[in-house]
């Protein structure tokens, strides 16, 4: 696509519509090299990397001269012919005519030598130009779209659940606090109240944001602000949001393999589990889980929460995305639903990744019986005040209902094949951790 007002520039991810046409580039120097009398230039613009093939004859010769003097991650705009060349990175380079320095970068701190990670984290505000994690950033974008396109396709509405609130969700232990003008309020550790009541009125609802957990450990699985999209939906039971479930994921896996191989192949992720992401899922129940267990020798009490090493050995016996499903109550919030044949379980699902990534979805049928929520809540010691707008949703025309909430980071991490979650998000919060 031409910009208006420079008619010639172009991006390196549109060179292909320009073979054999004079462009100009405006971006970065990601590398250089000479040979002889020819110079190398490597330049990227965000959108890729190409090329750039000087030879002294065809520029001015200041602009050829200066060329020895760029600084890695100097600001340029270099003006050449677009050539195909099939050795060259993305299929094309270009045959430099002039080049304009902008800024003259000084030291800059991330040179082709390996770094540490904690240095890679301090100076995440630059190691985002870097080829891993441009392609990551591409990827994690792709499956915020397919998200918000598998579930307005769906006719699902869209409806933003606030960030402060008086209410905790997923346990009090958790909460960052805030002083509202003297109130107590908290940074919203998930939607899901809200879309409750936005399903309520619009009938199939998801909210999409940032939400905030004080999580007092260091995992590889945990981040302090992370993003997770909550579709709820209004007459749904248990059953139905499970389907629901595996259809959304393996869309967005699908759309991942077929809009990503590029990237995908830079992060040398293999594919060969994630094509198996088809509907059915398994399905196994929080007592079969304490079986498979204790067959691989890991004895669990009844009412135990399983940790990180539990959900990978229970998601290695299978070849795709497992749900487990009906979690006894005590180990789940206040507002899932208990099973009506078994009522020390809920009607709630885990749905654990492949490869030992872990959680990605938690989800449940809620509790929509006006007294048993009240008793829920009294149980879970929760000012029960400030959940009467809750309670509401239970007064006036309360219906089953069904929602779960996804989270990106770790989707990211397991379908790019990532041990940890920090490389996920652009700028990562952790326990030791908020700088940059
Ligand atoms: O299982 P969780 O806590 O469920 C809820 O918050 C529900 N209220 C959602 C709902 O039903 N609307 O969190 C959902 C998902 C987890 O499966 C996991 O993928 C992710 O959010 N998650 C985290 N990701 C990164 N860092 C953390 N600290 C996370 N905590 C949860
Ligand atoms: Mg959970």
């Amino acid at each position: 696509m031409n910009m208006q007002n420079d008619p010639k520039w172009t991006y390196i991810e549109d060179l292909s519509e320009h073979d054999d046409q004079l462009v100009t580039i405006k971006g970065w120097v990601y590398n250089r090299r000479s040979s002889g009398k020819i110079r190398f230039l490597l330049v990227r613009d965000g959108t890729g990397v190409v090329q750039c093939v000087a030879t002294q004859s065809d520029l001015p010769s200041e602009s050829f001269a200066s060329i020895d003097h760029l600084a890695q991650e100097s600001s340029v705009v270099v003006e050449g012919t677009v050539r195909a060349d099939k050795r060259a990175p993305g299929g094309y380079e270009l045959q430099l005519r002039d080049i304009t320095l902008v800024h003259q970068s000084v030291d800059y701190p991330i040179t082709p030598k390996e770094h540490g990670v904690d240095f890679l984290l301090s100076n995440r505000h630059l190691w985002l130009r870097s080829q891993r994690q441009q392609a990551l950033m591409r990827v994690r974008a792709v499956i915020l779209k397919s998200i918000r396109d598998f579930l307005d396709d769906q006719g699902f509405l869209e409806i933003d659940a606030p960030i402060l609130t008086p209410n905790s969700v997923e346990g009090t232990t958790s909460l960052f606090e805030i002083d509202y003008f003297g109130d107590t309020a908290y940074l919203s550790q998930s939607g899901q109240l809200y879309v409750e009541a936005a399903a309520l009125a619009f009938g199939r609802v998801y909210c999409f944001g940032p939400v905030f957990r004080a999580e007092k450990s260091k995992t590889r699985r945990h981040l302090m602000e992370f993003w997770m999209v909550e579709p709820e939906m209004a007459y749904f039971e248990h059953e139905d949001s499970l389907g629901l479930q595996e259809r959304f994921v393996s869309a967005i896996v699908g759309d991942v393999l077929s809009e990503c191989q590029d990237e995908l192949a830079s992060l040398e992720r293999d594919t060969t589990l994630l094509e198996k992401t088809t509907t059915p899922f398994p399905r196994i129940t929080y007592d079969e889980a304490l079986e498979i267990l204790a067959r691989n020798g890991i004895d669990k009490e009844w009412g135990e929460d399983f940790g990180a090493p539990d959900e990978t050995l229970l998601a290695s016996q299978f070849d795709r995305p497992v749900f487990v499903e009906r979690y006894p109550s005590s180990c789940k919030p206040f507002y899932a639903q208990p099973a009506p044949d078994r009522p020390e379980v809920a009607l709630c699902d885990d749905l654990l990744a492949p490869e030992g990534y872990g959680e990605i979805i938690g989800g449940s049928q809620r509790v929509h019986d006006f007294d048993l929520l009240r008793r829920r809540l009294r149980e879970s010691e929760l000012p029960e005040n400030d959940y009467q707008w809750y309670l509401d949703l239970r007064r006036y025309g309360s219906v089953p209902h069904s929602g779960f909430g996804l989270g990106i980071e770790r989707t990211v991490a397991w379908i790019c094949g990532l041990q940890h979650v920090r490389e996920t998000i652009p700028f990562p919060r952790m326990l030791d951790r908020i700088y940059p």
